[in-house]
């Protein structure tokens, strides 16, 4: 095709696209797609050609401050909420099944595996508050999940994970804990607090394009496995911290905000956190799916 106008350049490039023995129906899908919605993108703001290099740039810029401690891709889909919408297609909510919301970019895979009721905590902040936190792991029936895996993580009082901050030992405040034979968890940590997400480099460039906070509110990481379960990728919030209605990342959900509460006197911690998670059969996502 040698004519291409702007009438016709969508359906040219999607035209392209290789034979049926080339391409999958899914890539077709995919692309077929996004092709579409990037040319009526430039198309709606009229995108003039120094933005378009400005846009190259941005990207080559975010892909070369990648590490294995900054996964700035990760960082930009949840600034603007593409993660969040990833997710709620993904794991639609079908019954009683505790709800899931974004795994953002700080998880650390073979946390410490510890004994139901350890502490998390290596490293001891002047104005932290400890926390037990403890719930129960069911079926939708209500039958306790035994022997499944949590994974769990957060920010120091400092508002930093381990990773990312030279002073704390590693997998500080990290963990992987099991379910009793009763569904029941249970671990120390902190009480965790609001924190801004990185806002250098092209995360912060593109939080202030948009005029928006980088603040997140005080939240702690849950990964729940077991096998013939959905895996759950979650996070409990802080009913009392700051920005629950204003996340930067968009990630609160109702369902999953706890009281952290005093403890009782002559506790070893400061607070109590009860949650309990529902665990979806994979079977059951299997037939939702289909
Ligand atoms: C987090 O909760 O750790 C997080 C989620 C999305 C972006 C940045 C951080
Ligand atoms: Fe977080």
């Amino acid at each position: 095709m040698r004519n291409v106008t702007i009438e016709n350049v969508s359906d040219v490039v999607i035209g392209s696209l290789g034979k049926s023995s080339e391409v999958s129906v899914r890539q077709r899908e995919i692309m077929t797609s996004l092709i579409s919605h990037l040319h009526g993108f430039v198309k709606d703001v009229n995108l003039t050609h120094a933005e378009f290099l400005g846009a190259c740039d941005f990207l080559a810029r975010a892909g070369h401050i990648c590490s294995d401690k900054r996964q700035e891709f990760i960082l930009l889909g949840d600034i603007l909420g593409v993660e969040v919408l990833v997710d709620m297609i993904s794991n639609p909510v079908a019954g009683s099944e505790s709800e899931s919301t974004v795994l953002g970019p700080f998880y650390r895979e073979n946390p410490p595996v510890l004994p139901k009721g350890a502490s998390t905590v290596q490293k001891a902040f002047p104005d932290q508050e400890t926390v037990y936190v403890e719930g129960y792991v069911r079926d939708a029936d209500g039958n306790p999940v035994v022997g499944a895996t949590l994974d769990i993580w957060e920010d120091a009082p400092n508002g930093l994970y381990e990773n990312h901050d030279p002073d704390q030992p590693d997998y500080n405040l990290r963990g992987r804990f099991e379910t009793d034979e009763n569904g029941h968890y249970a671990l120390v940590a902190v009480r965790p607090v609001p924190y801004p997400i990185p806002e250098d480099e092209t995360a912060g460039e593109l939080l202030h394009f948009m005029g928006h906070h980088p603040n997140r509110p005080g939240h702690l990481h849950f990964i729940l496995s077991k096998d013939g379960y959905r895996t759950l990728i979650t996070q409990v919030y802080d009913a009392d911290t700051e920005w629950l209605d204003n996340d930067s990342v968009f990630a609160v959900k109702e369902s999953l905000i706890g009281k952290f509460e005093k403890a009782p006197e002559g506790a070893d911690t400061d607070l109590v956190l009860r949650f309990d998670f529902v665990l979806r059969e994979a079977d059951a996502v299997q037939l939702a799916a289909e």
